[in-house]
């Protein structure tokens, strides 16, 4: 196993507590990528599961600056691209391979407060839908990982917010059902139920939808 993160730090202790290599990584290079994926195979061989999970939740409305509309950009969605560009042909060589992408249940619903947020995660299922499309045929495995909200650093000093609406979830509870969505093969692995059922209403009838978003939104 092989771990990898902007904390290099935070990947070494990861990496100690399971028995892995690490290596301080910056997802919005494309070049830092290929040498962790050059790493990964010198020392472990073939990449069978590849799990892009970096995420920031940068910017809010509007008037969000463009300088923080791409890093953004850049961490939420072009690090999977750089991260697939490379391992995609390379898996479909060596007969298969998995892709675990990380979005949010704000990449299939929308995030009340933050465009950025809620745009480059809808990018980034988009971009895991169109992958498995086009190489599910050739041995490429996609799932995308949308959860609400779940008890990390990202959301510390913001539990009360309308992302927690359904309660915040353990993130133990989160890997297994990563285990379970991967088990199964299952494309979108949703770790809060309520997720499917509120895409279905969206799929369904989306002028009530936004209209029901809207009443959320006032009350937060
Ligand atoms: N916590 C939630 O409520 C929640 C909900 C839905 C989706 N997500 C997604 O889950 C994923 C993991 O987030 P988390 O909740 O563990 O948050 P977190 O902030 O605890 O962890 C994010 C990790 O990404 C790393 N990272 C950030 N920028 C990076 C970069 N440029 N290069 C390499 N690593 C970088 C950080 O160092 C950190 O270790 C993210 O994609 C996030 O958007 C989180």
């Amino acid at each position: 196993m092989a771990i990898a993160d902007l904390n290099g730090d935070g990947a070494a202790a990861v990496a100690k507590e399971i028995g892995g290599s690490f290596m301080r990584v910056d997802v919005r290079h494309e070049a830092d990528i290929v040498n962790f994926i050059a790493a990964t195979e010198r020392d472990h061989g073939a990449i069978d599961l590849f799990c892009s999970n970096a995420g920031i939740g940068v910017g809010r409305g509007l008037d969000t600056p463009d300088e923080v509309w791409q890093t953004i950009w850049e961490v939420n969605l072009m690090a999977h691209v750089y991260a697939a560009r490379h391992l995609v042909p390379r898996m479909i060589e060596g007969g298969g391979g998995y892709l675990l992408n990380t979005a949010s249940a704000a990449g299939l619903l929308s995030q009340i407060g933050s465009a950025t947020y809620a745009v480059t995660k809808h990018a980034a299922v988009s971009l895991a839908e169109w992958i498995a499309i086009m190489h599910g045929h050739q041995g490429i495995k996609v799932s995308v990982l949308c959860p609400q909200a779940v008890r990390t650093d990202m959301i510390a000093g913001s539990e009360g917010d309308v992302a927690s609406v359904d309660g915040i979830m353990e993130p133990e509870q989160v890997a297994d059902a990563v285990i379970k969505g991967l088990e199964s093969e299952k494309f979108l692995i949703l770790p809060h139920p309520e997720v499917a059922e509120y895409l279905m209403r969206k799929a369904t009838d989306r002028d009530r939808w936004i209209a029901g978003m809207n009443r959320l939104r006032q009350r937060y």
